[in-house]
């Protein structure tokens, strides 16, 4: 075991961590730096800055070949390959802020021996740039592809690896190549551009696809027909495939978001306008809001009305909650006069802090006393146990949103509550 290549890397983000614990689970020695000092902290107490399945046992179980320093000497002490794991988040233009990936690169210095392998998400034409900076370091495009909430399994088990390199640094990219081998996994052999478009094509076309089921949904609720059986019908053909066909709030979170306005950008930096991606955009934002628009069908104003929002984090099994549904719902919710009150699972710090007004809940039950409507945003499985009858007990008005089409409409409507999905048909049409 001790004979692995030894690995380098910087940030301990999402990726960086998940990189770091799976790699040394596999038996490397890993040193990961990130500059946040109580961070670097918190891990060498085998603490985790965030919510993740499976990664706190990852991290502590193989605290002997796992090192977390904020020093980036260190790293270059023992590691040939670097991994960068830093983050990239949008500018006000839509551009990939990649100060970060700059300070990298400036950290790792040029060095022939060396490769940076940047599994940060950046715009092509990222790697040109940094080969033309640090022509002696090598450099390998990696992009990842894990999510959130099963990340651990999404980077032992990947659909594919990708690794891009350039003429005179094959030596870097195929010792990845190398360390990616006990995966099993097909692995993409191209070029540093290609790759780069390999990982924001893949956001952007998830994106697209969740965008298209959503107005499908919106379209099945003005003709009577019901989205979850329409995606399962489209899903049964092979070159259309089941997943990421889920209507419901739109798509949020750190990625998808992003990076679907980090290409759209880079096209219209280099004069292509990418129209279908403006769209995308569009009927997302718009998703985010229709919840309202259920909400005012029933109720009418808003205007003094309790609402309890079920799920707060973009999605389940994390505390993430970078461009949720649920903060543009509470935001109008509140500009709209209503009282939110809110619960989730796991991300309750982290919604104190985005979401003052909001009054945070320690249980779903608690969190529909006295309601005059609830709203599911997140589909944590918790929710779809819920006890209905009590519920309706509970609540002032008898008006469930279920914002994913997560929970059996027909159990909802037995206990008594008027069910509203997304694109499924109301209780009050007719059905057949
Ligand atoms: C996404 C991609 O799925 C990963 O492959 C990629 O590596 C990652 O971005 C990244 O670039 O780092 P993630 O953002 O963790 O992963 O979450 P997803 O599971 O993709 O969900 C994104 C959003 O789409 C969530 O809000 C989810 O609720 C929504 N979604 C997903 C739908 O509304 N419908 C679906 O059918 C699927």
């Amino acid at each position: 075991m001790s004979e692995r290549e030894p690995i380098g890397v910087i940030g301990t983000g999402w990726v960086g961590l998940v990189t770091a614990a799976c790699f040394a689970e596999l038996g490397h020695r890993v040193v990961a730096r990130d500059i946040v000092a109580e961070k670097v902290a918190a891990l060498q107490a085998g603490e985790l800055p965030f919510h993740e399945p499976g990664l706190a046992d990852l991290v502590t179980g193989n605290a002997e070949r796992l090192t977390f320093t904020t020093g980036i000497a260190e790293v270059l002490d023992e590691a040939r390959l670097i991994f960068v794991c830093v983050q990239t988040p949008p500018t006000h233009s839509g551009d990939a802020d990649l100060s970060a990936v700059i300070r990298a690169v400036e950290e790792i210095g040029s060095a022939p021996d060396r490769a940076l392998v940047m599994k940060s998400t950046v715009p092509v034409g990222t790697g040109k740039t940094i080969k033309r900076e640090a022509p002696e370091l090598a450099y390998v495009s990696c992009p990842e592809f894990l999510r959130e909430g099963t990340a651990v399994k999404d980077f032992m088990e990947p659909d594919r690896v990708v690794i891009g390199a350039g003429t005179g640094d094959e030596w870097a990219a195929n010792a990845v190549a190398e360390l990616y081998e006990p995966f099993g996994a097909p692995i993409l052999r191209t070029d540093v551009a290609s790759a780069e478009m390999v990982k924001l094509a893949s956001n952007a076309f998830l994106a697209t696809k969740i965008s298209f089921i959503n107005e499908i949904a919106n379209v099945s609720e003005e003709v009577g027909a019901e989205v979850t059986e329409v995606a399962r019908g489209m899903g049964l053909d092979d070159r259309i495939g089941p997943k990421f066909l889920r209507a419901g709030a739109g798509y949020s979170g750190s990625c998808l978001p992003k990076d679907v306005s980090g290409l759209k950008q880079l096209a219209g930096n280099s004069g292509y306008h990418f129209q279908l991606l403006t769209s995308v955009i569009e009927v997302n934002e718009l998703q985010k809001r229709r919840l309202i628009g259920k909400l005012n069908k029933h109720l009418g104003s808003l205007a003094g009305k309790r609402v309890a929002l079920l799920g707060l984090a973009f999605k389940p099994d994390t505390d993430d909650m970078r461009e949720a549904a649920s903060l543009v719902l509470a935001a109008r919710l509140e500009s709209e006069g209503a009282a939110v009150v809110a619960y989730d699972p796991v991300a309750e710090e982290r919604a104190r802090e985005l979401l003052p007004a909001v009054e945070m809940s320690q249980s779903a039950m608690d969190a529909v006393d006295g309601a005059d409507a609830v709203v599911l945003i997140t589909e944590w499985p918790e929710f779809a146990e819920l006890d209905w009858a009590e519920v309706r007990k509970r609540m002032n008005t008898p008006l469930l949103v279920d914002g994913r089409n997560f929970l059996d409409a027909e159990a909802v409507r037995a206990a008594g509550l008027t069910y509203e999905g997304i694109g499924r048909p109301s209780a009050s049409e007719p059905q057949g």
